[in-house]
Formats: C-alpha cells, sequence, structure tokens
C-alpha cells in the first residue's frame, strides 16, 4: 500500500467516508461500513448512473432478492463454476488465493488449474507470505455464502453473488412490462455477496459489496443502437486481446476493425466510459481491456473491462460483457419455463414447422368430455417438451402423461408470422464500492510539505455541495449565515454550516472532503446583503448577492465556470 492511499484511508475513516466493518471486535477482512459522508458520495454515484440508463436510455429499474433458491445458481453456473483456488500454509494455517501467490511467474494465472498451481509452487520455490512455511494442496473454493431457506436443512439458499440473475429470473414479468418488445433494459442496483478467501486490498476486494448492473435484452441477430452515430466519433484507450497493447481509437474504428464484436456493446463501453468520466475518473487512467478467451466468465462471449490506474496498480472496476443466449438458455432448461421473445417478421413467410399435434380419434373414445381440452393442451405444446416419447399436459389442475397413441410430432409447410428466439444480454455490471474508491482516489491532492489536503471530487457526486460560514459567530452573522444554509440545503444540494475556528481552517475542512464551494458571511454583509463564494479548485472568491447564492450554486452544478460567475 502506498502513503498516499494510507493517507487517504485515514482520512476517509477520519472524516466519515468509510469506516471497517465491526470495528470494536477487531473487524473482518474484506468489509466495510459506510459513514455519512461515504453513504452521500456513493448514493450520488448511483443517482449518476440512474438518471443515464432510465432518463435517456429508456431503461426500467428492478430490486429483486439477495437470497436466492439453489436452483437459480445451479442453472447460473455459478454452483459449479463460482470458485476461486485455495491452498493453506501447512504450518500457520494462513489461507491464501493460490493463483495470486504465483502472480508474479505468469500473466494470467487464474485459468491455471489446482494441478498446475501446485506444480508452479515447486517449480518456482513459492511459500506462505506469512511464514515461509510449505504451501499445502490447492483446492476450488466456491465463493458463494451458503445458507438455508426456511428451518432445516431442507431448501438451500445462497446470497447472490451478483444483481444480474434477479433480472433474468424475472425475464417473463419485464418482458410482459415492456409489451413483449426488445430491445428490453432493465438496471439493478444492490448488495452481492462472495465470499473471498484473502481479501487483502481495502475496498477493492469486498465480501458484501454493491453493484449497478444493467441488463439489456437485444435481438441475437440485431446487435446495433439507434444512438450508435451519436458517439462514433468518441475516442476510447482499448486494449485488445489480440495485442494486449493499449491503443487509442474511435469507436466506430473498434467496431470496423472487429475489436469490439458489435456496434451495442459498443456503444455500452463509450457509455461507461463517459459515465467514469462524469464522475471525476481521470481519463489518462483509465482503458478498455478485452478479456483474454480463456480469462471470460464461464457465461461472457466477450467482454471488456474498464480498468482505472490506482495505487494498486489498473484495476477492473465494470465488466461490459456479451453474455449471450446463457442466462435465459440455462433458465429455461432449469425452471421449464420459455424465455423466448416472439420476433415478427416484417411479411409472413412460408416455413417448415415442426409442431405437435393430437390424434383426436383416440382422445374421444379416452377423455370423452375432456377430449377437446386434452386436445387443446396437447397443441399447446412443443416438440421440446416431448421427452422419450411422452408427453405431460395439465387440464383441469391434473397432470396427464401421454403416449403416442394420443398425440405425433409433425412438420407441416405453413405461412408464419414469426419466430421465437432466445433474447440475447449485454451487460455493463459496475462494481459500485471499486468506483467509489477511485473516485476517492483520483480527486485525491495532498501537500505533505504545506501539511494540505484537496479532495478534487467532480461536483456532482461531492456529498457537501456548498459550504456556509458566518465569519464570526456573533453580531448577527451567525443569524444571517444561518439563514442562508437554511436557503441553499435543498433535496439536490447538500449543504453544512459551520461556525468555528478560523476561515482558513473551516476552508480546509471542506477542501479535505472535497466541498467545490465554500460561502462566507461577513460584516459587510450585514450591510449590503452580499456575500463571498470561494472556489475550491482555483480558490478564487467572488462576491455575489446572498438572495442569489442558490440560483448560482444551481448553476455552478449544471456545470458553469466559477470564472464566468
Ligand atoms: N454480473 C457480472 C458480475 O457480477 O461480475
Amino acid at each position: 500500500m502506498s502513503d498516499d492511499n494510507q493517507d487517504l484511508m485515514a482520512l476517509c475513516k477520519r472524516r466519515g467516508y468509510i469506516w471497517p466493518s465491526f470495528e470494536i471486535y477487531g473487524g473482518v477482512a474484506g468489509m466495510y461500513d459506510y459513514g455519512p459522508l461515504g453513504f452521500s458520495l456513493r448514493n450520488n454515484i448511483v443517482e449518476v448512473w440512474r438518471s443515464i440508463y432510465k432518463g435517456r436510455e429508456g431503461f426500467v429499474e428492478i430490486d429483486s432478492d439477495t437470497v436466492n433458491p439453489r436452483e437459480v445458481f445451479k442453472a447460473s453456473g455459478h454452483v459449479d463454476e463460482f470458485a476461486d483456488t485455495i491452498t493453506y500454509c501447512t504450518k500457520c494455517n494462513a489461507p491464501f488465493r493460490a493463483d495470486h501467490l504465483v502472480k508474479e511467474f505468469y500473466d494470467n494465472p487464474d485459468v491455471l488449474s489446482p494441478k498446475q498451481l501446485e506444480e508452479a509452487f515447486v517449480k518456482h520455490g513459492v511459500k506462505c507470505p506469512e511464514c515461509g512455511g510449505d504451501l499445502g494442496p490447492v483446492d476450488e473454493f466456491n465463493l458463494m455464502f451458503r445458507t438455508n431457506i426456511g428451518p432445516g436443512s431442507a431448501r438451500i439458499g445462497y446470497l447472490r453473488p451478483e444483481t444480474a440473475q434477479g433480472i433474468f429470473v424475472n425475464f417473463p414479468n419485464l418482458y410482459r412490462y415492456n409489451r413483449e418488445k426488445l430491445p428490453l433494459g432493465v438496471i439493478q442496483t444492490g448488495r452481492s455477496y462472495r465470499n473471498e478467501i484473502a481479501p487483502r486490498q481495502g475496498m477493492i476486494r469486498l465480501r458484501e459489496f454493491n453493484q449497478m448492473e444493467v441488463e439489456l435484452f437485444v435481438d441475437p441477430e440485431d446487435k446495433d443502437w439507434e444512438r450508435f452515430p451519436d458517439i462514433e466519433n468518441e475516442t476510447i484507450t482499448l486494449v485488445p486481446n489480440t495485442t494486449c497493447e493499449p491503443v487509442e481509437m474511435t469507436i466506430k474504428e473498434a467496431v470496423d476493425k472487429g475489436i469490439i464484436a458489435n456496434r451495442v456493446l459498443a456503444y455500452f463501453v463509450n457509455t461507461t466510459k463517459q459515465f467514469l468520466l462524469s464522475l471525476g475518473i481521470k481519463k489518462e487512467k483509465l482503458r478498455f481491456r478485452q478479456h483474454l478467451q480463456d480469462e471470460m466468465a464461464h457465461y461472457a462471449a466477450d467482454c471488456w473491462d474498464a480498468e482505472v490506474l490506482l495505487s494498486y496498480g489498473w484495476t477492473e472496476i465494470t465488466g461490459i460483457a456479451d453474455r449471450g443466449s446463457w442466462d435465459l438458455t440455462r433458465h429455461a432448461q432449469f425452471s421449464g419455463t420459455e424465455l423466448k421473445h416472439f420476433k415478427k417478421f416484417d411479411e409472413p413467410r412460408e416455413a417448415d414447422v415442426t409442431k405437435v399435434r393430437a390424434k383426436h380419434k383416440t382422445l374421444g373414445p379416452r377423455f370423452k368430455g375432456q377430449a377437446r381440452a386434452v386436445a387443446e393442451a396437447i397443441e399447446a405444446k412443443s416438440p421440446e417438451d416431448v421427452k422419450d416419447g411422452k408427453l405431460t399436459v395439465t387440464v383441469d389442475g391434473q397432470d396427464i402423461e401421454l403416449d403416442g397413441e394420443a398425440f405425433e410430432v409433425v412438420t407441416v409447410r405453413e405461412k408464419v408470422t414469426g419466430e421465437r428466439v432466445v433474447p440475447h444480454v449485454i451487460e455493463p455490471s459496475h462494481g459500485l464500492d471499486r468506483i467509489f474508491y477511485s473516485v476517492l482516489e483520483h480527486a485525491y491532492e495532498r501537500d505533505a510539505e504545506k501539511d494540505y489536503t484537496v479532495m478534487h471530487l467532480a461536483p456532482i457526486v461531492a456529498p457537501i455541495k456548498v459550504g456556509v460560514f458566518p465569519l464570526m459567530e456573533k453580531d448577527g452573522l451567525d443569524d444571517m449565515a444561518k439563514a442562508l444554509y437554511e436557503k441553499v440545503h435543498t433535496h439536490r444540494v447538500e449543504a453544512y454550516y459551520d461556525g468555528s475556528g478560523t476561515i482558513g481552517k473551516r476552508y480546509a475542512r471542506m477542501d479535505e472532503v472535497g466541498t467545490p464551494w465554500c460561502i462566507t458571511v461577513d460584516y459587510d454583509s450585514l450591510k449590503d446583503g452580499t456575500v463571498t463564494i470561494r472556489d475550491r479548485d482555483s480558490t478564487e472568491q467572488k462576491r455575489i448577492r446572498a438572495d442569489d447564492a442558490p440560483r448560482i450554486v444551481d448553476e455552478l452544478l449544471a456545470g458553469k465556470p466559477f470564472a464566468d460567475l
């Protein structure tokens, strides 16, 4: 950890940005609580993200459960695939992520199998970093927190490792809500949980963390985005998996050269870039790295990580994946519910259609008055529902198992108006805590000689937008400052009243937490109704009318330069 990083973490703790959780009990690695300023900053980041998707791209937002039954994660692949490699020191028993121990010898150690990792320990003489002891065997360790739903252990549940699945399992509801149209965009923010083996990187690797996930369901044959032309000439730094070298190019070039697979994925890579820059992430410290083929998550067809340069090195803070049809196909398979979109053709087409047809002649004698209902239930089924020559239909609440006497699978030439397709999913998945920390690290400026810290937070995310001070807390200056505070402190603008200490100290307190502007009431204010407003980054001061302060703060927040006041 660098000195700056340590100073920043100390500041975060001291000023109420973040606190190690359960500190009075000794703390738990990989767990942090948000203090008052941190909570506001985090919420402000969420609001910026929400306003991009809900406001401009037509997405809807949901909130799904954090505890899910096992079936959900069996289908998603997390029960079988979501594991890291673990090893314990044979001497001090400390657990380690096995791939992290060989990081310096391999570009991509997380693709190594447990056996290969054990061999790597021997080959490179890797020992326990804590005590120098020998490392034990390497195993797979599933990262999900397991629990039981209800008493006993009959129903296994897991805390969700990603918010995404709550969106996929709600596909039928969301599709109906969207009036059965694609594209269908859904966002969700909330807690997710991963039982990390040995988290040692502050807010970068948390066991309980916050995500902001976007799931966009698209027609698999139409991976375009209407607003692509608006952004196609924007430039971006990409690290393609073919060269693994950073290269700057336009979004259009990236798609035309086949570097980013399609226009919709590229559009949302760019949206992510704009989003992160608007939070104050530094352009020169942001790049988009394509996953190597063997690095992709089990569900991803293509994936780009937004990486920022931090004191920890280049760090992933967002992943933008084309998840293909993985999730809906798997949930359809495991739940038995069809999760498809009916794609209407422009003109009806002649096509060979395979369907299940009822054998009406045999149904009459067998089912009598129910025969018609049984026939309708048969013909509502599709050939995939026939298993080992048998078909089960439900009539009047009763399951009836039928064999080839009752139905047949036929191929007929018909005019069809459309086809049923499994939508593909484009997913920008943001690690909110990592973004939060990156925003702080990129905003942080410390002058060690002067012992002075300024947090250059973008005004839009700064928790406190304006400090309001009386020059002295007497002679009516305090009353005027308090009245001004009441006026500028609105639901959009958090203000902070401070009357204690020298003005210099009060500015320093606000600079340190990133407050962009401070307003001071002085003796002239009592005479002429004017106050000074000070800009954090330039330290420039201007005289404005106190009555204009709420409007001026609004204008500054909307982006008006301080110099233009
Ligand atoms: N939904 C992708 C992730 O959580 O990493």
